[in-house]
């Protein structure tokens, strides 16, 4: 990548200015490891191109899933350790998410076994400051020496919480747990004026613990380095070891898993409810496809069409529209051992009666009745989701976007009034 000027420079990576775009930045890892705030110092050939292949790897997962990041491109290549990123002025603190007690925590929480759970996960920030081994702030500290605003600590929080839980998907589907994991923000330009925060630095094998089986015997991440007080050559080529494992096992993370869903609609009068459907699904990342079989009157090409459906390479979950009454749905959940998701239409007639509701609708005949075409859409992807983090990813931020929406409204409904002062 054509570089510009060096803007800036960390324990591990280099910034450039890019030459033509203003806003853009280009990062270069280093080969260089340390720990104890800088203490300890070694350099391992090839780490860089493994840092920068990791955090590409990471990000495009969380670019995927819809978190707003500073990744733009890079760090995949083979002989390049540079990725593109935008430009950001970062917040100087460090964000911990921790799903399990390790490391700092158990040091200034004596009484805490290593390996307890936290439910809800907990969230730590420390002020960047080498000199002063990045002390410990809480949110109020960090408002009060307007190092960010309250807003902007609401939503570090809230995506570094996000952030944990969609790697700690991805890692899972690896059997690893996520033990702890570091992030920083920055705040970018936003179009047309304004700031956002961004999800920016570095996330690579030195910024998480991981603990393949749980067990932290078997640990892959930067503290085999750190436990190390005067590592040797083969000490560092075992660490090295490690960093290529972890950069191989996420180049998984993004990878799709090829599942879809199964449309089977009894009438092409369902269209608009199913277009409904289609359409939710597409912002989960799910691809789809549709048939139109009845089960009275051509049921031998709707067993054919599932038999198709359930034959090919991608994990398949149906959703029936069953237009005027249950059958079709029964007829798909007999026929195949995959789930089904009866959405019937709202106002048609099921067993007799008219649906309006899907509490009023006889169970047993689906894996699931899901009246709205949006729910149904969101119950397919979460199945679809156990093995593809993409898809987990979008619907743990539609969940989010959901409850922020809620929460956002209550503050509008309770701000006090503006301007004359007067009730509006
Ligand atoms: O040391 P501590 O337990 O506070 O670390 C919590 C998490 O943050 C660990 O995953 C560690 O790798 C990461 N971390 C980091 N950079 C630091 C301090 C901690 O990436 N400067």
């Amino acid at each position: 990548m054509n570089k510009g000027a060096e803007v800036g420079r960390g324990k591990t990576k280099v910034l450039y200015q890019h030459p033509e775009q203003a806003d853009s930045l280009v990062v270069v890892s280093q080969d260089s490891i340390t720990a104890g705030d800088g203490a300890k110092r070694n350099v391992i050939t090839g780490k860089g191109r493994l840092a920068a292949l990791t955090t590409s790897r990471v990000y495009r997962l969380l670019n995927d899933a819809g978190l707003p990041t500073h990744y733009i491109s890079g760090g995949e290549d083979e002989d390049s350790n540079e990725m593109l990123v935008r430009r950001c002025t970062m917040i100087p603190i460090e964000v911990v998410v921790r799903g399990v007690a390790a490391g700092s925590y158990l040091k200034r929480n004596p009484g805490v076994k290593s390996g307890t759970v936290f439910a809800p996960r907990l969230v730590e920030y420390f002020f960047k400051d080498d000199a002063r081994h990045d002390p410990q702030y809480t949110a109020e500290q960090i408002v009060e020496e307007k190092i960010a605003t309250s807003e902007e600590v609401v939503l570090m929080s809230d995506y570094a919480r996000l952030i944990f839980d969609i790697l700690a998907h991805a890692w899972r589907r690896q059997n690893v747990l996520l033990v702890d994991l570091k992030v920083e923000f920055g705040r970018a330009n936003k179009e047309g004026g304004g700031t956002e925060i961004l999800l920016a630095d570095v996330i690579d094998n030195d910024s998480w613990r991981i603990w393949p089986a749980g067990d932290q015997a078997l640990m892959l991440d930067k503290q085999i380095y750190r436990n190390i007080a005067t590592p040797s050559t083969s000490d560092l080529d075992n660490v090295k070891a490690k960093y290529e494992e972890v950069a191989e096992r996420v180049a998984a993370f993004a990878k799709r898993s090829g599942g879809f869903v199964g449309i089977i609609m009894g009438s092409r009068s369902d269209t608009p409810h199913v277009d409904r459907i289609e359409e939710e699904l597409r912002s989960f990342a799910v691809p789809t496809r549709r048939h139109i079989a009845s089960a009275h009157k051509t049921p031998v090409f709707a067993l054919k069409k599932i038999q198709q459906l359930d034959n090919m390479l991608g994990r398949v979950v149906y959703i029936t529209t069953a237009g005027r009454s249950n059958a079709l749905s029964a007829f798909v959940d007999a026929a195949t051992a995959n789930p089904v998701i009866a959405s019937p239409v709202l106002g048609s007639t099921w067993g007799g009666m008219e649906v309006v509701s899907s509490l009023a609708l006889p169970g047993g005949v689906a894996s699931m009745v899901v009246l709205e075409p949006e729910n149904a859409a969101l119950a397919a992807a979460k199945i679809l989701a156990v093995d593809d983090s993409v898809v987990y990813g979008r619907v743990v931020m539609t969940q989010y976007r959901n409850r922020t929406n809620i929460t956002e409204a209550d503050k509008r409904l309770n701000a006090p009034p503006q301007g004359n002062g007067k009730a509006q």
